[in-house]
């Protein structure tokens, strides 16, 4: 639109999936990181995006965090979302409940008239707890469902703070150090090539899975996520990525 090609963000997003090689980029003006309001206008591109790709009876997973949420917040009815079933692509993973997958995709299918399913599950479990877990008939029915998700949604975290936010053990930190992880999603730790060198072992989306999915939709910006991005795209297919100016510019640094 005309808007973009006055910023000049349309060279910037083609530039962008270039050097990340994936499918489709949309840069917003701004920086996360300075403005609350950049990370709502990444949410309502993510919010129109979800509209345009929708067909019926599909199934979409949604992942926590605040920019995940910044899409559920800037939806708006759609008929044509009616028929969508909103899952969380894992039970929680120890942080505020309000960033919490279940809780963001309720608000998604409220706000936008579709429905949606909740996965009660902790997300630290013995061994034991966790194979008794997923023997369960309706965590079957729900892993199930989510082996069915058309497009999954998920934000990128700097794999540090990330792990700080979730009150992760020394020895974890210790370990991300080592292994050179820059990046999260999904409870997955990526370093710059975008090997997974840590992850949670949670009941949820396995990253399997994600080769069934149609389409990945990751929302992040900030210049302080510009390592995250790239290691989180480095080896990702059918990714789209909605970011913000400055998370794009350092990128390309
Ligand atoms: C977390 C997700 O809730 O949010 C992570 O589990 C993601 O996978 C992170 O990286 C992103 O958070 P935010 O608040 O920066 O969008």
């Amino acid at each position: 639109d005309w808007v973009k090609e006055i910023f000049g963000l349309t060279e910037l997003e083609q530039e962008l999936a270039a050097k990340l090689q994936i499918d489709q980029v949309i840069v917003v003006p701004g920086d996360s990181d300075q403005s609350e309001w950049v990370k709502k206008e990444i949410g309502r591109h993510g919010a129109q995006l979800l509209k345009k790709m929708v067909i019926p009876n599909q199934v979409v997973a949604v992942a926590g965090g605040t920019t995940v949420m910044a899409v559920a917040e800037m939806m708006t009815p759609a008929p044509s979302l009616k028929s969508t079933l909103f899952v969380p692509t894992r039970g929680g993973l120890g942080e505020a409940v309000e960033l919490e997958a279940n809780y963001i995709a309720s608000v998604l299918a409220k706000n936008s008239g579709g429905t949606y399913r909740l996965m009660h599950v902790p997300d630290q479990l013995s061994d034991e707890a966790y194979r008794t877990i997923i023997r369960e008939p309706h965590i079957q029915a729900m892993l199930e469902t989510l082996r069915q998700a058309r497009i999954v949604i998920h934000g990128v975290g700097d794999a540090k703070r990330m792990a700080k936010r979730r009150k992760s053990t020394p020895h974890l930190l210790q370990h991300l150090d080592q292994t050179g992880a820059v990046g999260e999603a999904f409870g997955f730790y990526f370093n710059r090539q975008g090997d997974i060198v840590s992850r949670f072992r949670t009941v949820g989306l396995q990253h399997d899975d994600l080769k069934q999915v149609e389409y990945k939709i990751a929302v992040a910006g900030g210049a302080s996520k510009a390592e995250a991005i790239i290691a989180v795209c480095a080896n990702a297919e059918r990714q789209i990525l909605i970011t913000d100016e400055a998370a794009a510019e350092q990128i390309l640094k």
